[in-house]
């Protein structure tokens, strides 16, 4: 007689499961649900892929089993749902010998390539609760999250008609924290940047890329070109002149040069966001690889082109004609110096407290007595950073706002500075000198910076002060009074900032805070960083409760079973 070899795992009797229509088992780690439906037997993972519901309790109707809790639908037959926002329903193949239904428990399928494809779901369709999911097995896979924070890139670049904004800067900012988190806060990281990246796009227009120019063609024409199509508001002329330099071999510093130098053409681009985008776009590549240099630096073009210009805003233009001596100042500007020049104390002093003209000197003779351009932007930034460390909350909320601006446009003009110095980005270090000069009456009356205390600077208890509204000062106490490692005060501020919902400017305050902390060596800008998070927390945390019933499911907890 002839034998042939049985699949898997003997899992019930077949009579017993065409009595009851369905049985649930337990085999080697898995909880099976068996179904006999008609002629036909079916093996089912238990656990809804959505949230977990028991799918024995589910319906079945024509072929399609139907959970009850949020309503998927998974055709039995291969397990595919027709709702995005569950997922694959793990199926297992089945084989009936006589009385026996056996089950093949065999892995099937790369769980890894499925949450990339999960991932892009998620994006496209803007589902948190799928970009938590396969945020958490990417960086398993992936423990330096550069594999998704890649196709997060990838997806916003290509997908925004708009071109890069907030929801790729998120991301950056993210990336660029990872590296200072605790381990287990890294999916987290990559959690809130990637949703930012797919709330943004949704419901946009699509994006259709330019093709390089055909032929050869010169990167310096073309640098010319761009910055010209710019100042026309031609976005698309100007995105195919930069994707052709691209193509045609532009250095990273010549490409990184065109942007900076059309980001400075006219003053404080769109309250300095569109700066701040130039140079997160830069440091997103840094981290993706420049291979990705085409489709990510043509989603520059837009902003660029569209941005609001400065010359156009009546607190540039009056009482002072701010535009007026920044052009002038801009036709005397020195060579920068070579360096470690000692004046940096008085001439923060000079730009926080002085009249526009007087601190447009005092940065013009910084350069003639030495500083060189980072120098000089480094004590702007500083500058801006001292706004916010010393922001009265007698002030409106939404003023918050505009000292983060300052700050964060400051901080983009020194790293553009540090990568790819020119005189033209020398520009943006004066105009961060007037964002800072405008923004004084937001210091009146300055609070002043707090003294450390002894037993105020307990890490643990930074997430509780954060669980009241407006602990703004006591966060200043507690940074100042901290003792410990400078990374573990990053790490928790980062952990304090991933509890809240996304607000993009507390997001870019504690990175560029973090990134001035690391090249200062000064709590300043940290102090500045623990005091806009305390004014902007607790937001509700929802988006922090969908991560967390990703990892939850993710760890083979049973939620249903606790809320029931
Ligand atoms: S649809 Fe099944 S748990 Fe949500």
């Amino acid at each position: 007689m002839e034998t042939r070899e049985l699949i898997g795992t003997r899992a019930a009797s077949l009579e017993e499961l065409r009595e009851k229509g369905r049985i649930v088992v337990g085999l080697d780690g898995h909880t099976i649900c068996l179904l006999a439906e008609g002629d036909e037997v079916y093996a089912v993972d238990n656990r809804c892929p959505h949230m977990g519901f028991p799918l024995h309790r589910g319906t079945v109707s024509d072929g399609i089993l139907t959970c009850h809790w949020h309503h998927a639908r998974f055709d039995l037959c291969t397990g595919g749902t027709f709702d995005q926002f569950a997922d694959e329903l793990r199926r297992f193949p089945v084989e009936v010998e006589g009385d026996d239904v056996y089950v093949d428990l065999t892995p099937r399928r790369d769980p890894v390539e499925h949450q990339r494809r999960r991932l892009q779901v998620g994006l496209e369709r803007n589902i948190s609760l799928v970009v938590a999911k396969a945020a958490i097995v990417l960086l398993e896979a992936d423990p330096t999250g550069v594999d998704a924070f890649r196709r997060g890139l990838e997806f916003g670049a290509r997908r925004r008609g708009d071109g890069w904004n907030r929801g790729l800067t998120t991301l950056t900012c993210f990336m660029n924290l990872v590296p200072r988190l605790q381990a287990d806060e890294h999916a987290a990281a990559l959690y809130h940047g990637l949703t930012d990246v797919a709330l943004e796009a949704a419901g946009g227009e699509p994006r259709f890329p330019l093709e390089p120019l055909p032929g050869e063609a010169d990167p310096e024409h073309l640098g010319r070109w761009f910055r010209n199509f710019i100042e026309v508001r031609d976005a698309e002329g100007a995105e195919r002149a930069l994707v052709s330099a691209v193509r045609a071999g532009a250095t990273r510093e010549q490409l990184a040069d065109m942007l900076f130098t059309a980001a400075t053409d006219h003053r404080y681009l769109e309250g300095g966001h569109t700066l701040d985008f130039v140079n997160k776009a830069l440091e997103a590549l840094d981290v993706a690889g420049w291979e990705h240099a085409e489709v990510v630096l043509a989603s520059m073009a837009a902003p660029l082109a569209f941005s609001t210009r400065m010359e156009e805003a009546n607190e540039w233009r009056n009482p002072v004609d701010l535009v007026a001596l920044l052009e002038d100042a801009f036709g005397r500007l020195p060579e920068p110096g070579p360096g470690s020049w000692d004046g940096r104390a008085e001439l923060v002093d000079t730009i926080l407290d002085a009249e526009a003209a007087e601190i447009l000197e005092a940065l013009l003779q910084a350069l003639r007595d030495g500083a060189s351009a980072v120098e000089l932007a480094s004590a702007v930034t500083y500058a801006a950073a001292m706004r916010i460390a010393r922001f009265p909350t007698t002030n409106e909320f939404g003023d918050w706002d505009t000292a983060l601006h300052t700050f964060t446009f400051a901080n983009g003009v020194e790293q553009g500075l540090r990568r790819a110095p020119s005189r033209e980005l020398l520009r943006g270090v004066l105009d961060a000198a007037m964002s800072v000069h405008l923004d004084r009456f937001l210091n009146v009356p300055a609070t002043r910076l707090p003294e450390p205390e002894d037993g105020h600077g307990v890490l643990t208890e930074l997430p509780l002060l954060l669980d009241k509204q407006q602990r703004v000062d006591e966060a200043a106490k507690l940074v100042v009074s901290y003792r410990g490692e400078p990374e573990e005060l990053i790490a928790t501020l980062g952990a304090c900032l991933l509890r809240e919902d996304r607000n993009f400017h507390t997001i870019q305050c504690v990175e560029a805070a973090v990134r001035q902390h690391e090249l200062l060596g000064d709590a300043l800008p940290l102090i500045a960083a623990a005091r806009y998070l305390a004014a902007h927390a607790p937001t509700d945390r929802s988006q922090r409760q969908t991560y967390d019933i990703a990892r939850r499911l993710h760890r083979g907890e049973n939620l249903y079973e606790e809320v029931a």
